[in-house]
């Protein structure tokens, strides 16, 4: 007798040949009736859901926060109130162009989500590895995305689409000049910083509000890839990433990030001299230091991928008591996105799953929809407010403090109006050394290189030269362009 549990159907009943199909003799034709191969086979039809329209490779991992420092006085956030506190945290890595088999290696900003499991719900802090983004304005995401993706004729990435839609977003040149410096391409997730790249509000027992933004700074040390050793492993192992991730937390060697804030009062936001809530900026750190807020340590790897990593779903509209948003119109617009994202991508009721669901008791008066699980609510009633004694009722106590907005109009406001486009992106070269210098202008050059498109390596190289007139020399130089061509 065998010790191993008996195979059944999905419906319990043992299955007495999982080897052979019910046939009609020996060499067929197949039987309808055999219902174990038409489960099988239609089951299997239906493994796949919808790989994330962004982000869609990634790499996923459990672990732990624990607070280190005290910002009890900018936040009552229960998972701040005590040094030494824990809470179990989820992280999803990723890229963000490529499908979900693509290369790991690939020259691309990495997202950063990490998902807080907190006695007062979940708190998502689904940031990148970089403090700032390509666009500061949520109606320029899709087309921005589209450029990153493979052009519908040739079905192949498009360095035209890439640098036309850059050379005409200005606002993008922060984040390129990261982008194809040695930081776009990190040595794995352990070896990078993250960054909540957007503002965000933290409130007070006493309701009054600052402005915060988040980083992670990996106690690995950050390591990059060089080009060409990134360009081998593309080949060579396309899931790096994954694979050092899940064999250093399988060794112990688990990562860690010192996790910061910088703090930034209404009133300093008011004469700061950028936007605050500008996604293209950065807070200079001269200014606002970072306070040390606690540490994330990875601890455990996921039993199952698809269960707990292709099923996560993470949203920075996920905030708890404390923790609030900002009036950044990117931030904005992700606060619709990423719900609706997984609402078609895992279905309704996807907050059910068990790496979604909050690890605090949860109730409320939606019901029903697609792949309800949980009871649907049991007897009790579906509305509220009810005279039923024992259900859930609004708490007022966790009111968010106004946000004054003054006396504005609604309006489609220019994001470039007043903008600077230029001298944050000239602090970060003039920062780099002599041989990161060359490395980001040999990393541009590669890439324009495949630019065919008339008048676009032009106006890039105009924004490039107002960046730094050298910059601009070396990547023309390279393109064989005249400086009088681009007003060099
Ligand atoms: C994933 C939309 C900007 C970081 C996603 C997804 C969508 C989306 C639809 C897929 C979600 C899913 O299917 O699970 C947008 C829109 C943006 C925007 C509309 C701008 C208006 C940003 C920015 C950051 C960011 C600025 C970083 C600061 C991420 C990350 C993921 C993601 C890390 C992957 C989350 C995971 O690991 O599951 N985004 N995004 N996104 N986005 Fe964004």
């Amino acid at each position: 007798m065998s010790d191993k549990p008996i195979l059944t159907t999905n419906f319990g009943q043992p299955v007495a040949d999982n080897q052979n199909t019910q046939t009609a003799g020996p060499r067929g034709p197949a039987l309808l009736q055999d219902v174990h191969l038409v489960e099988k086979l239609a089951h299997f039809n239906r493994e796949r859901v919808p790989e994330r329209v962004v982000h869609a490779k990634g790499s996923g991992a459990h672990g732990t926060f624990r607070v280190t420092g005290d910002i009890t006085r900018y936040t009552c956030a229960k998972l701040f109130s005590q040094i030494g506190k824990e809470t179990p945290v989820f992280v999803r890595f990723s890229t963000v162009g490529g499908e979900s088999g693509s290369a790991d290696t690939e020259r691309d900003p990495r997202g950063f989500a990490v998902k807080f499991y907190t006695e007062e719900g979940n708190w998502d802090m689904v940031g990148n590895n970089t403090p700032v983004f390509f666009l500061k304005d949520p109606l320029k995401f899709p087309d921005f995305i589209h450029t990153q993706k493979r052009n519908p004729h040739t079905n192949l990435k498009d360095a035209n689409a890439k640098w036309d839609f850059w050379s005409l977003s200005p606002e993008a040149l922060h984040q390129v000049v990261i982008l194809f410096s040695d930081r776009g391409t990190p040595d794995g997730f352990r070896f990078m910083h993250g960054f909540s790249s957007h503002t965000f509000s933290l409130y007070n027992a006493a309701g009054e509000r600052v402005w915060v933004k988040w980083h992670f700074k990996t106690r690995q040390g950050i390591k990059n890839l060089h080009p060409t050793e990134a360009g081998r492993l593309a080949g060579a192992d396309p899931d790096y990433a994954q694979r050092d991730l899940f064999h250093a937390i399988e060794r112990g060697e688990f990562p860690k990030w010192r996790v910061c804030v910088q703090i930034m009062t209404q009133e300093q936001a008011k004469t700061f001299r950028w936007n605050p809530f500008d996604l293209t900026k950065t807070w200079p750190q001269g200014e606002y230091p970072l306070i040390e807020v606690g540490e994330m340590e990875l601890n455990r790897n996921p039993q199952n991928y698809f269960a707990e990593v292709e099923q996560a779903a993470l949203s920075p509209g996920n905030v708890v008591p404390g923790i609030g948003f900002s009036p950044d119109k990117m931030l904005q617009g992700r606060l619709f996105a990423y719900n609706d994202a997984h609402r078609y991508r895992i279905g309704t009721n996807y907050a059910q799953l068990p790496v979604n669901a909050p690890q605090c008791p949860y109730h409320n008066y939606q019901r029903a929809g697609s792949m309800r699980f949980d009871g649907n609510g049991g007897s009790g009633p579906n509305y509220e407010p009810n005279s039923v004694p024992g259900t859930p009722a609004e708490a007022p106590q966790f009111r968010e403090p106004p946000l004054p907005l003054g006396d504005v109009s609604a309006w489609q406001y220019s994001h470039r109006d007043e903008d600077d486009h230029y001298s944050q992106p000239r602090a970060l070269f003039e920062l780099m050394d002599p041989g990161q210098q060359q490395l980001l202008i040999d990393n541009i050059a590669g890439s324009m290189k495949e630019v065919t498109q008339d008048g676009v390596v032009v106006r890039q190289l105009g924004h490039f030269h107002k960046v730094h007139p050298q910059l601009a020399a070396g990547i023309a130089r390279q393109l064989g362009v005249a400086p009088a061509a681009y007003g060099g």
